[in-house]
């Protein structure tokens, strides 16, 4: 049995990837299963937490059964925000490890896109920052801790991005997740670097996605203490 260490705080963590409608059957969408947020869930859950996980197009599959996890569907990320906004009010903590579109389609047509003969245009607009604006406004008291999917590239390293976004978004802390064509996405092993917001590195970890969970619940327990 696992202890109870959070037994009587409530997690608030979405998962998986918005889809951003075009018309009503095609939308913008990414690759993200869900399964950190999942594992996350699950592993908050086993030691006493309630949790509420905001799943954005996850496999049903996937979606875990667990007597304190509930269960709220979210589709593009205006839905998720306001799932997320509403959620966070009394939390102790929140996570956003679903991946959000950054910009979705001005106008999502009401009928079927038509193939006549000329190639479809349409406007993007940005989304909102979810995870910026829950670390920007506090009035819901909970710790924020985000996630970043990089690679690096001759301009800078893995941890030369997360840094940036770290204090850049504002969050409690940043789990920064190496990805490419052998890890990150699907159900394999994944490196993490967890930094705090001034793009200090509070600890780093590589293995599977329930061991990383682990470590990433572990690391907000003792920052957020300050030990
Ligand atoms: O900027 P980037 O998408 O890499 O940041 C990743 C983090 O920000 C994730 O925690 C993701 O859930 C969150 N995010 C968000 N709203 C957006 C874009 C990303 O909350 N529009």
């Amino acid at each position: 049995l696992s202890p109870q260490d959070l037994a009587g705080q409530r997690f608030v963590i979405s998962a998986g990837g918005t889809r951003e409608p075009i018309d009503p059957v095609r939308f913008l969408g990414n690759r993200s299963t869900g399964r950190f947020g999942i594992a996350l869930a699950l592993a908050a859950a086993h030691r006493g937490a309630s949790v509420d996980l905001v799943a954005c197009n996850v496999d049903a599959a996937l979606l875990p059964h667990h007597p304190t996890i509930t269960i709220h569907e979210a589709g593009s990320a205006r839905e998720l925000q306001a799932h997320m906004v509403r959620l966070a009010d009394g939390a102790q903590v929140v996570i956003m490890t679903a991946a959000v579109a950054d910009f979705r389609p001005a106008t999502a047509t009401e009928s079927k896109l038509k193939k006549d003969g000329t190639v479809p245009e349409f406007d993007l607009v940005e989304n909102p920052d979810i995870l910026h604006g829950l670390a920007s406004d506090r009035d819901h008291g909970a710790y924020v801790v985000g996630f970043a999917a990089e690679t690096g590239d001759e301009h800078g390293s893995v941890l030369d991005y997360g840094r940036a976004k770290a204090k850049k978004k504002g969050a409690d802390l940043l789990v920064v997740n190496r990805v490419g064509e052998t890890s990150g996405f699907g159900d394999v092993e994944t490196a993490i670097t967890i930094l705090d917001r001034f793009g200090e590195i509070r600890a780093e970890a590589g293995g599977s996605k329930s061991q990383m969970a682990g470590v990433v619940i572990n690391t907000i327990i003792s920052s957020r203490t300050g030990d």
